[in-house]
């Protein structure tokens, strides 16, 4: 049990993650990235764990080679994946200016 604890990541091989940013230090723009996110992704995806919920876990999104499917975690792939959509996730209709705090947001993670 103590080793299934220390070694929750299976997916990234037990190395640790590096840590996400604490909500006390956001910027403004990550701070509304945050609300973004909680309203139009959180009921799909965990942000601070690799846990999956309908969605998989995007703790350290942004920092990792390479995002579940295999492709790298830019900006513009994540874009792409909210607005079109990605084979079990239907497109999530962000506006622009959300999207761009909610970019900033993920970040963080
Ligand atoms: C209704 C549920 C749902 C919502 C809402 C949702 N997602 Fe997803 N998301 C999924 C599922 C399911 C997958 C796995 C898709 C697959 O690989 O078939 C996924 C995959 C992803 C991936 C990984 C893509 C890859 O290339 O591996 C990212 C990044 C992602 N979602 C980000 C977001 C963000 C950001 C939002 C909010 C704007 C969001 N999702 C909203 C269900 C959702």
């Amino acid at each position: 049990m103590v080793n299934l604890l220390a070694c929750a990541g299976i997916l990234t091989g037990c190395k640790p993650l590096p840590p996400s940013k604490p909500e006390a230090q956001f910027t403004p723009e990550e701070a509304r990235g945050a609300q973004v996110f909680h309203a139009y992704c959180a009921r799909c995806h965990y942000p601070t764990t690799t846990r999956g919920l309908k969605g998989p876990g995007l703790q350290a999104l942004t920092k990792v080679k390479a995002m579940p499917s295999g492709a790298p975690p830019t900006d513009e792939r994540i874009t792409q994946t909210i607005r079109h959509g990605h084979g079990m996730m239907q497109a999530v209709p962000v506006g622009d200016e959300d999207l761009q705090y909610l970019l900033a947001y993920l970040h963080t993670l």
